[in-house]
């Protein structure tokens, strides 16, 4: 693996002169591009599992803008599917799936070692890239956390304030946890399966640890990072672990000493000073820039980004939003972005 590779470097420690930059979703919507082959796979589904599709339009932010990581194209939802669930996508709104709603949906689950064959495109992705990448451009897998994908299999889509997932916590514990334990195992084996086939880091995304609160965000964010955390450790000793508990607020602080991730990646409702005082202090952190300035732009955008990297310049930092870049941003944004890092 090439260690000279500057996210690589940045994860082991490294301080460095200009943090490298990639971005969250940044194949997707906003891109030209992407739309054209998006229409060409029919729906978002298909283009996941069309591995050559899968391939073309994670390189295509890298030929546009040149960003020091790509992102497999993938979601986070693919493994309900995998074990089981009905997943489909209505166009403006956003995912259904079939839930589950009691101990006999949970047991009608697939294990977690049978979720290979559903999502072997998906590796068949990763080692495309693995040979169509720049050699300075480090691959990055992902998964969603346990807590947040269990969040969507129990309402069957998204949801504002996470009700179903907090509800059933309560009212079906055996369920509950029963759930949370089968997304562990099944995140461990498909982050791995991920590793083997050409990953050089892996994402884990928590995109709704932020309404965990108290007792629940240790049960429900922290242990399952750390079980999964551990257990990629214990097989792939070299590979670094991005975690995002997105919104976790003062719970940012020793995320990375508890669970063993090498990196937090940070949301933007957090200040960058806030951030290198009390995360910072511990390892690499990512971020956070708010997207929505890739909808604005103009001054604002230059003067922000250039102040989140003065405020992270004393410490590992790798460059990034704080969540996904959004349809309607401006692709020439991103660029300004980029510029105002690279060129500060
Ligand atoms: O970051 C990347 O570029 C890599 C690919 C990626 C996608 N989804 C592609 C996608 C990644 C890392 C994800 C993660 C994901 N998916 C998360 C966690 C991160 C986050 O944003 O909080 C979540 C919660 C999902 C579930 C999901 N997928 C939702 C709620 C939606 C609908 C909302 C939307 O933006 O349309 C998706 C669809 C989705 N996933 C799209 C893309 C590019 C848009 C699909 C399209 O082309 O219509």
């Amino acid at each position: 693996m090439a260690k000279d590779k500057t996210i690589l470097r940045a994860l082991a420690g490294e301080t460095l002169p200009t943090p490298p930059i990639w971005m969250m979703r940044q194949a997707g919507r906003y891109l030209p591009e992407y739309r054209a082959t998006r229409a060409q796979a029919g729906d978002f589904l298909s283009l996941c599992y069309n591995s050559d599709l899968a391939t073309e339009v994670t390189l295509q932010p890298i030929r546009r803008y040149g960003f020091d990581a790509a992102i497999l194209f993938a979601d986070i939802l693919l493994i309900p599917q995998a074990l089981g669930l009905d997943l489909w996508f209505v166009t403006g709104e956003g995912p259904r799936l079939s839930t589950i709603d009691n101990a006999d949906d949970l047991a009608q689950l697939r294990s977690p070692d049978d979720i290979h064959e559903t999502l072997g495109p998906i590796y068949q992705t990763l080692r495309n890239l693995t040979s169509a990448l720049p050699a300075e451009t480090t691959l990055i897998g992902f998964a969603g956390a346990p807590w947040t994908v269990a969040t969507y299999m129990l309402a069957g889509r998204g949801t504002p304030n996470q009700g179903p997932a907090h509800a059933l916590k309560h009212s079906q514990p055996e369920v509950f946890g029963g759930l949370m334990d089968r997304l562990t195992k099944a995140t461990i084996e498909y982050l791995s399966a991920q590793i083997d086939a050409g990953a050089e880091v892996v994402k884990l995304f928590d995109s709704w640890a932020g309404s965990l609160k108290g007792n629940d965000f240790d049960r429900y964010a922290i242990a399952p990072a750390k079980e999964i955390i551990t257990a990629l450790k214990a097989r792939h000793p070299d590979t670094p672990i991005i975690a995002f508990p997105r919104e976790a607020g003062d719970k940012y602080v020793g995320f990375a000493n508890e669970t063993g991730a090498d990196c937090v990646a940070i949301d933007n409702s957090v200040s960058a000073e806030w951030v290198a005082a009390n995360v910072q202090v511990d390892g690499c952190v990512q971020g956070n820039l708010a997207s929505s300035h890739m909808v604005t732009g103009g001054d604002a955008l230059v003067r922000e980004t250039r102040r989140i990297v003065d405020a992270l310049r004393g410490g590992p930092h790798i460059f990034n939003l704080g969540h996904g870049i959004t349809p309607d941003a401006n692709p020439d944004n991103v660029q300004r972005m980029i510029d105002a890092v690279r060129n500060h």
